[in-house]
């Protein structure tokens, strides 16, 4: 019997209030906005022996977003506590900003009520509110967040927006986060079935004896006793603009293969489908957001594994499609679970546009570090429309180059291409990683997120959270809605 592994999937728990600025509900803590010129919301019941405008010049308060100013107010014949959190100049990511500060201060209460500010993207506030008090914990963990956050005032619909927002990325955090002993393929799998359930989504899945022409995705299976799977997640509202296909890395853990993982490297491995958690979780957002375009979710699913089955360096495997690929690296695996999945959305999706997102090569992380992705692109405008909707999601991108004379590393002397540079230089590995995906696309409009980096998180700072990130999910429905 396997022991007890159900995760508490804790996500973030956010509650409307719509009745105006006051007086305060029956809340453990109440937080109230002010700008730099320091004068707080109107809050009839903010009561101080001191006036506030004082107390904040007092403690040099500048308004700035992420200042918290703790003030004790008398309220009910009792001294209580009032968060006065800054707002800056109320853009989504100043707002984002003191959402998080504020609920990062209420951690362990009961209940935390905001007020929202009159002005400014109060969407950005709860968003960054909810996904800061995000915890992840079986058992009794040690992250105790706070309970339960209300939000006073502020438009309902932008409030509505921001839960689902969080929502969403929660549950790409949650995937990301759960251990891989019990995260397998299939398991994977039953969870984006179980999301399409929920969401109006139509699902398909490729068990494993239906994967016969995803040489890829097998490849990379074959050396575990969890065999790989196949997603594919279907949102078609009417009269769509366009056809989007989304397509994730589902590696459920990467031990590198025979190309094993030294210990340090192989730690945070449960997080390499995050891009595949991305794309189902984003989806599972698209209904409620009213998304003008069609999309399809595509998510490879396999374990890395290393056993007397696992694919060996020098294999030469058959891709979806017909390309053969000399395996020279095994822990090179996301690209070919991945080129199968675009070779496959070319030959019988016929998409306008496709995005894959993954977290493909240590080199990415080493360039950009974790607070952005690099975005690859064959379309200009595709490479602008998503560094746009990175910018605005707080999610960002920088584009990095497809470069030519690379290419020829790719080049192998028994298959039509190797997996990774055949002089095993390490140079540039984030780019030809890429170079390699691009052959797999047909030359449709295409774009490539290496999330390595920004996939994961090693402490708790603004709305991120120690642990998977949820990384892409803000950005693609960002793209995918606006
Ligand atoms: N999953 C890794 C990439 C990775 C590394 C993600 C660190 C997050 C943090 C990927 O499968 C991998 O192992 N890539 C290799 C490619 C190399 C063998 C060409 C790498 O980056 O070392
Ligand atoms: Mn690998
Ligand atoms: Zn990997």
């Amino acid at each position: 019997m396997p022991i007890e592994t159900t995760p508490v999937l804790a996500g973030p728990r956010g509650a409307h209030d719509s009745r105006g600025a006051g007086p305060a509900p029956d809340a453990d803590l109440v937080a109230v906005p002010f700008g730099p010129d320091l004068t707080p919301a109107a809050a009839p019941w903010l009561e101080s022996p001191v006036p506030v405008d004082a107390l904040l010049a007092h403690y040099e308060a500048k308004g700035e977003p992420g200042e918290v100013v703790e003030v004790p107010v008398a309220r009910d014949g009792a001294v209580r506590r009032v968060l006065l959190y800054g707002t800056g100049d109320g853009s989504a990511a100043a707002l984002r900003k003191a959402g998080a500060s504020v609920a990062r201060r209420a951690k362990g209460r009961a209940s935390l009520s905001v007020v929202v500010p009159s002005e400014g993207e109060a969407a950005a506030l709860v968003e960054g509110a909810l996904l800061a008090a995000y915890t992840f914990t079986i058992g009794n963990g040690r992250t105790k967040p706070v309970g339960e956050i209300v939000f006073v005032g502020g438009d309902e619909r932008e409030l509505k927006r921001g839960e689902a927002v969080a929502r969403a990325t929660a549950l790409a955090r949650d995937l990301v986060n759960t251990p891989s002993s019990v995260k397998t393929p299939a398991w994977l799998a039953d969870q984006a079935k179980a999301v399409a359930a929920e969401s109006g989504l139509a699902v398909r899945v490729w068990e494993e004896s239906e994967l016969g022409e995803f040489g890829g995705i097998r490849a990379v299976g074959q050396g575990s006793i969890s065999p790989p799977r196949l997603v594919q997640l279907s949102y078609t509202p009417e009269n769509p603009r366009a056809h989007v296909v989304l397509a994730g890395k589902g590696i459920t853990f990467d031990t590198g293969g025979l190309s094993l993982k030294p210990t340090e490297g192989m730690k945070a491995m449960k997080t390499d489908m995050a891009g595949g958690a991305a794309v189902i979780a984003a989806m599972s957002a698209l209904a409620a957001f009213e998304a003008p375009v069609r999309v399809t979710g595509l998510v490879a699913c396999a374990e890395n594994s290393i056993s007397g089955s696992a694919q060996r360096p020098g294999d030469v495997i058959t891709q979806y499609g017909g390309r053969t690929v000399e395996v020279l690296n095994t822990d090179a695996e996301g690209r070919l679970v991945l080129a199968d999945a675009l070779a496959y959305a070319d030959a019988e999706l016929d998409p306008d546009v496709v995005v894959d997102i993954a977290t493909l090569t240590g080199a990415a992380k080493v360039a950009l570090g974790q607070s952005l992705a690099a975005v690859y692109s064959t379309d200009d405008s595709l490479a602008a429309a998503l560094v746009d909707a990175g910018e605005a999601s707080g999610e960002r991108l920088w584009r990095m180059p497809l470069v030519e004379d690379y290419r020829g590393m790719l080049d192998s002397d028994v298959a039509d291409l190797a997996n990774v540079d055949k002089a095993m230089s390490g140079a540039a590995g984030s780019i030809a990683a890429a170079l390699f995906l691009r052959e797999f696309t047909g030359e449709r409009p295409w774009a490539h997120l290496d999330i390595a980096g920004p996939a994961r998180a090693g402490s708790d700072e603004g709305e991120i959270t120690k642990g998977g990130t949820g990384f892409g999910v803000r950005l693609l429905l960002r793209y995918l809605t606006a």
